[in-house]
């Protein structure tokens, strides 16, 4: 009883915080770099913010560009995590490791040094290896991620933007080298092209915040989406893939991220992050521009300053 009134005095306080992150974070929106290693994602314009907070009964709370679609990039990553951990349970961690990288989201060093086995699920080599797991369990590999992402948003348009996906084959140099590296010491099962597509294929879905924050509510209530009561992964895995975003999410800047904003959160390089606060909310935020380990930097500033003037994060 006392935390469902504390829950409503919150939701009361969030019209206004939301509308002074947006005045106090304007002045960033010019200060990040739009992702330009394909040519799509560097046309957008860097001028856009959105931010979508949505409590676990639905209540919603959204401002500046909160509708506008963005390719989600690596924030796809959360939910091919999640289709392969409900599959392997326990044994993916034969595949993969947990533990944060403290190098940029594509770097080679460290999967050299290590056998082919990825630091984590959230870093490039990592999610290369949960498509390779998906792609050897399902006969339409790529639809089935769709379809989960489709179901988690109840969104039926989701759809993937047909120009990244093709412009992200054609630089995606690096992510094969990784794919190949990996299969040279049997961490790919399927044919590298193949693994590839199904990669580069959930990373150019569009979203905007609304979708995304909706998607996110099973991570923020113990793996049941509280919309339609499926559920995508028992509580312990939750926690897991909770710990995940909180110490990998965002990189080679996780700790500098769970020391500012304190929420589990999964950033991608189209400027979107999406985090949770178990047992009450999750937000989702939007803003092109990156800082230097390819993070949304005024999307990163609006949930530091929303934990901040909330006084609520994980801690
Ligand atoms: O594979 C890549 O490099 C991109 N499709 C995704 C990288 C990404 O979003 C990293 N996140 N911040």
């Amino acid at each position: 009883m006392d935390d469902l009134i504390a829950t409503e005095k919150l939701k009361a306080t969030i019209p206004e915080i939301l509308e002074e992150i947006q005045k106090e974070i304007a002045p960033l929106l010019s200060m990040g770099q739009v992702a330009n290693y394909i040519p799509e994602l560097g046309d957008v314009d860097q001028n856009q913010f959105g931010m979508v907070v949505r409590f676990l009964d639905g209540t919603t709370f959204e401002t500046g560009n909160s509708q506008t679609n963005f390719s989600i990039q690596s924030i796809s990553k959360v939910f091919s995590l999640t289709q392969a951990f409900a599959l392997l349970k326990e044994n993916l961690w034969n595949r993969l490791g947990k533990e944060p990288s403290g190098n940029p989201f594509n770097s080679l060093i460290q999967l050299e040094n290590e056998n082919g086995k990825p630091r984590n699920p959230f870093i490039n080599a990592g999610a290369i290896v949960i498509a390779d797991i998906i792609t050897h369990h399902f006969e339409d590999p790529l639809n089935t991620i769709l379809d989960f992402m489709r179901e988690v948003t109840f969104n039926k348009k989701l759809t993937i933007n047909m120009n990244v996906l093709q412009s992200e084959k054609n630089y995606g140099h690096r992510n094969a080298a990784l794919a190949h590296f990996m299969k040279s010491y049997g961490n790919i099962y399927s044919e590298v092209e193949e693994v590839l597509d199904v990669y580069f294929g959930h990373c150019s879905v569009e979203m905007n915040c609304f979708d995304l924050a909706t998607a996110f509510l099973y991570l923020a209530n113990h793996g049941v989406h509280p919309l339609n009561g499926k559920t995508y992964l028992n509580a312990s895995q939750t926690k897991r893939l909770n710990a995940l975003m909180l110490t990998c999410g965002t990189y080679d800047s996780a700790g500098e991220f769970a020391f500012k904003v304190g929420l589990p959160g999964k950033s991608g390089v189209g400027g979107g992050i999406a985090g949770i606060i178990p047992g009450l909310l999750s937000i989702a935020v939007w803003s092109p521009g990156l800082d230097k380990c390819g993070n949304s930097l005024a999307g990163t500033k609006a949930l530091e300053l929303f934990t901040t003037k909330t006084g609520i994060s994980i801690f």
